[in-house]
């Protein structure tokens, strides 16, 4: 299905709304969590921990799934399509890994947040809650958003395999497909981010 003119700019307003929305809730995060790093207040701790959970729920959380959903719409509903140029593939990718990466801190946060609620809590319960604060997920977030963002602006030329057979079929020619230099470039650099991501995860 193909978007009316004026449909596609409302669906790319929200889309830009939600990704940019997305983009400053991680952003925030991080200087929360250096703060509460660095700073052993219990009282301190039990509030940020609350916020920054109903934060995280009533904002950061639906921002993310609006700005993939309407990136799938966006995508299907234009020219673009969803797997035949190099920055949308590399966007759902992204997209979709930051939403995952989210969604499982937003669990530790929660949980975190039902310790804090409580008025004292055991040693194991206070490392548990100094445990949840932490930067490698909102830096990590920010990252992968910051990055579809700059591919959104550039939208660097490069078509996938599948993109240049449908593009192929419809000009009935049969020119060979060469995979773009760059593209090679940039996989090499999402495999060394991803053992980055997971090496981060495993020692933090
Ligand atoms: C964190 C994730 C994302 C960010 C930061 C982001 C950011 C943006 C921005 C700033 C634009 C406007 C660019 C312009 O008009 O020149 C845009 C457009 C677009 N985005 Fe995203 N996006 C994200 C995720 C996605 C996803 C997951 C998809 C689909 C798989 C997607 C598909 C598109 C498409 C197709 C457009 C162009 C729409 C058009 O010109 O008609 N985006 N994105």
């Amino acid at each position: 299905m193909t978007l009316s003119p004026s449909l596609r700019k409302l669906v790319l307003t929200i889309h830009v709304i939600t990704t940019m929305g997305w983009l400053g809730s991680a952003a925030a995060y991080i200087p929360i969590a250096v703060y509460l790093l660095n700073n052993q207040d219990a009282d301190m701790i039990r509030s940020a921990i609350q916020i920054m959970s109903l934060v995280a729920n009533f904002i950061v959380v639906p921002v993310a799934f609006a700005s993939l959903l309407t990136g799938v719409a966006l995508s299907l509903g234009t020219k673009w399509g969803l797997f035949r140029h190099y920055w949308i593939l590399f966007k759902l990718l992204f997209t979709v890994i930051a939403v995952f990466m989210l969604v499982a801190y937003i669990l530790e946060l929660n949980h975190a947040a039902s310790i804090a609620s409580k008025s004292t809590w055991s040693s194991t319960e206070l490392s548990m809650l100094k445990d949840s604060i932490h930067i490698v997920h909102p830096s990590g977030g920010l990252l992968i958003v910051l990055v579809a963002t700059v591919l959104s602006v550039y939208k660097p030329k490069g078509m996938t395999r599948y993109g240049w057979r449908k593009q192929l079929e419809i000009k009935s020619s049969t020119e060979p497909y060469t995979t773009p230099r760059w593209i090679k470039t940039v996989r090499s650099a999402v495999i060394v981010l991803i053992a980055l991501i997971v090496t981060l995860i495993l020692f933090n």
